[in-house]
């Protein structure tokens, strides 16, 4: 009998593959038999070929599921393009005691989504079946192209009924899913009970839950001292300067460019450009071609995008801010965060108290204005600057407070506004209680209870005069971080990238869940050092996947819905093959950089035989484009379901991927800046555990071995 599978590029479908092949989708394969007449107690398996059905040893074949009262099925999902699987049918006793019964004949072929050949029926024969009796079973196969979008929906079905769907067109995901845990009998490499044995520290920049605000820009004018108390009116005059920003589209290095308008604003040159601004334009890269069409075409203020937050406090306003920054930087979308009230700490000290926020406190109203005013300054100024995205963030609670900022917006960047409502008082008193502990306006406040006492007379303060939003465009999240039944509502939005932004934002929530990353097991090509490829584990590899196997089960033994996700390479699908008891899921999004030209190269090799190539990436590895391969910003674009799945998960996520994919899926959830995400360390053998939790995200990292 077989073990493995062959690379067979005759069985590619090209129709199916050029339609959605390009695009990510995937090749949903239903196998279905049909048992009129049941021996006793046995349920039909299939097993086969690595990687994809997993085992030629009969214990671990995989069960079908009972579709109906004679039909059974297993379904799973491969590349169009995929690898010849060799399978057979067998049934297994139900109890497992007794023999299994394999069908006779030949290996099945699966090739492209189709059956090899003519054999519709698979036959049983067994002595404990009686002498003369011989099962006959119908069998059939049904292959669907699906988009990563119609797989994750099918998949959210899956998990939310935990049984497959029976609305058919609307596939389950079941491929590879696992028999109870503990039945199997993997043996397992040891490791230790304890895990915090194996933690590693993080590197410098890792992710950690800072205060969100204290991430945000920090204000040009109230920090240099250089601007004087000024009148919201003052401001609106700095709105006439002209913009003259460029536009450019670089869809990767070697690649044709597209440039708008490169001509510099004079006024940049005494700003502080980062090099991330130099070397990452606004709209470059990993931005969809709608969004940069959007750009383009649309009216000049439409170019830019102000989202402004509007709520009381401790609505969780800056967290969505920072979490939509994240996103929108991670996207290419050149994105700040502007926080009003770490410019008023900076102008007006941390320790106002209560009566500073009071509408009849006239002082207090003309300096709160004034910081606002002086934020918003400063993001259109960075706007002119090539800005893309300013997310102000205030409470802008009333209609006159908006109304200043509409004003000064007037013919240099689109408004939405973003409000956060939030009804559920055990959420709004946690929220309340992380203020105090975090907010740097209560740092110097020993006395946690007066803190609380003052702050709440703040929101009252607040809540007195607040106005919900009803003009313009607006985005309200209603009741959204508890989750469940929460609502969004929208008015007036049109484009590509406020469409993004509403999509995101419905879909995030606050659920503490633990996100492992991890890459596959050493891979065979890892020892020879080449890229690319599909080889299977090293010999460190395959010890690595059953460490990785002992710490899945210890670290998320109580956690029934986890899932495993890998890509549809071997690499790592052997690595999560021991791993028993959740579903998995494979990913074509996971997949490693596409190294065109050079898969199967060592990094030497390519230096010696294509210099010029090697140069170019090293000069820019992030735009670098592979010749017929991906750039990291290519790689980027293609994970943005993956994150969008991520934000959606409510249950913890096992990630097995790779490196160029790690380091951009790391870099979303670390918030790093772009140009650093191809040297982002991401070790083989090592867990990258991020938390997510409603005060932000944290990371441990577990290193299993060397
Ligand atoms: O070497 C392992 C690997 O996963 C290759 O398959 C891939 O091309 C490479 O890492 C990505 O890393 P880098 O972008 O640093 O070459």
């Amino acid at each position: 009998m077989g073990s493995g599978s062959s690379k067979n590029p005759s069985s590619f479908h090209g129709s199916a593959d050029d339609v959605v092949g390009g695009l990510g989708g995937l090749l949903y394969v239903s196998l279905k038999m049909e048992s009129l007449k049941t021996a006793g107690d046995l349920i039909p398996h299939v097993f086969g070929s690595v990687p994809i059905i997993g085992s030629w040893e009969p214990s671990r074949a995989l069960p079908m599921e009972r579709e109906s009262a004679s039909m059974w099925e297993l379904s799973f999902v491969v590349p169009p393009n995929h690898e010849t699987l060799h399978f057979q049918f067998l049934l297994k006793p139900k109890d497992r005691v007794g023999p299994c019964v394999v069908e006779e004949g030949a290996e099945r072929l699966l090739i492209g989504g189709n059956l090899e050949g003519d054999v519709r029926a698979a036959v049983f024969r067994s002595a404990a079946f009686g002498d003369d009796v011989v099962l006959q079973h119908k069998v059939l196969v049904k292959a669907d192209i699906v988009s990563p979008f119609g797989l994750a929906a099918s998949w959210r079905a899956y998990q939310e009924n935990f049984r497959p769907s029976t609305v058919r067109g609307i596939p389950d995901i079941s491929i590879n899913a696992a028999p109870e845990r503990g039945r199997e009998n993997v043996s397992t490499a040891t490791l230790e009970l304890d895990l915090e044995s194996y933690v590693v520290p993080a590197p410098d920049c890792a992710v950690s839950s800072v205060y969100a605000a204290n991430l945000t820009e920090s204000p040009r004018s109230v920090a240099s001292g250089v601007v004087e108390s000024k009148s919201a009116v003052a401001f609106c005059a700095l709105q006439k300067q002209d913009s003259q920003s460029g536009l450019f589209v670089d869809r990767g290095v070697g690649s044709s460019r597209l440039v708008k308008s490169v001509s510099e604003d004079a006024s940049t040159s005494h700003l502080n450009l980062g090099s991330e601004t130099k070397a990452m334009p606004a709209a470059a890269g990993a931005v969809a071609a709608a969004a940069v069409a959007d750009q383009m075409h649309g009216p000049k203020e439409d170019r830019r995008l102000a989202i402004v937050l509007v709520g009381l406090p401790a609505r969780g306003k800056t967290f969505t801010a920072a979490k939509l920054t994240r996103y929108l930087r991670w996207l290419g979308h050149e994105t700040k965060h502007f926080n009003v009230g770490k410019y008023r700490r900076l102008k007006h000290g941390t320790n106002q108290c209560a009566d500073f926020f009071r509408a009849d406190n006239p002082e207090g109203m003309e300096a709160r204005n004034e910081v606002a005013a002086l934020a918003m300054d400063d993001m259109l100024s960075w706007m002119k600057r090539g800005g893309q995205v300013g997310i102000f963030d205030a409470t802008n609670s009333t209609r006159k407070r908006r109304n200043m900022l509409m004003k000064m917006a007037e013919g240099n960047c689109k408004i939405i506004f973003l409000e956060t409502i939030c009804n559920d008082e055990h959420i709004i008193e946690r929220n309340i209680r992380l203020k105090i502990q975090q907010s740097p306006d209560y740092a110097e406040e020993t006395d946690f209870e007066a803190g609380l006492q003052d702050f709440k007379e703040r929101l009252t303060n607040y809540d007195k005069v607040y106005e919900p939003v009803e003009e313009g465009s607006y985005i309200k999240m209603i009741d959204m971080v508890s989750g469940n039944d929460g609502q969004i509502q929208v008015n007036n939005i049109s484009g590509y990238l406020p469409g993004r932004i509403v999509f995101f934002l419905v879909n995030t929530h606050l659920t503490p869940r633990p996100i492992l990353l991890t890459r596959h097991g050493e891979s065979q090509d890892n020892v020879r050092g080449r890229i690319g490829g599909d080889s299977v584990l090293s010999e460190a590899g395959e010890i690595y996947s059953k460490k990785l196997t002992n710490f899945v089960e210890k670290r998320l033994k109580s956690e029934k819905k986890a899932s495993i996700w890998t890509s549809t390479l071997q690499r790592t699908i052997l690595t999560a093959t021991p791993i028993v008891g959740f579903p998995k899921i494979q990913w074509r999004a996971l997949d490693e950089i596409n190294s065109g030209v050079c898969d199967g190269m060592g990094y030497d090799e390519i230096k010696r035989n294509m210099p010029e190539e090697y140069e170019s990436r090293n000069k820019d590895k992030l735009r670098y484009r592979y010749p017929r391969g991906e750039s990291y910003l290519d790689v980027i674009q293609r994970l943005e379901p993956v994150i969008i799945e991520l934000e959606r998960q409510r249950a913890p996520v096992v990630v097995i991927s790779h490196q160029a994919v790690l380091r951009a899926l790391y870099a979303y959830f670390a918030d790093r800046p772009l140009k650093e995400i191809p040297s982002i360390e991401v070790p083989l053998h090592t867990i990258i555990e991020i938390q997510m939790g409603v005060a932000g995200v944290q990371e441990k990292r577990y290193k299993l071995m060397d």
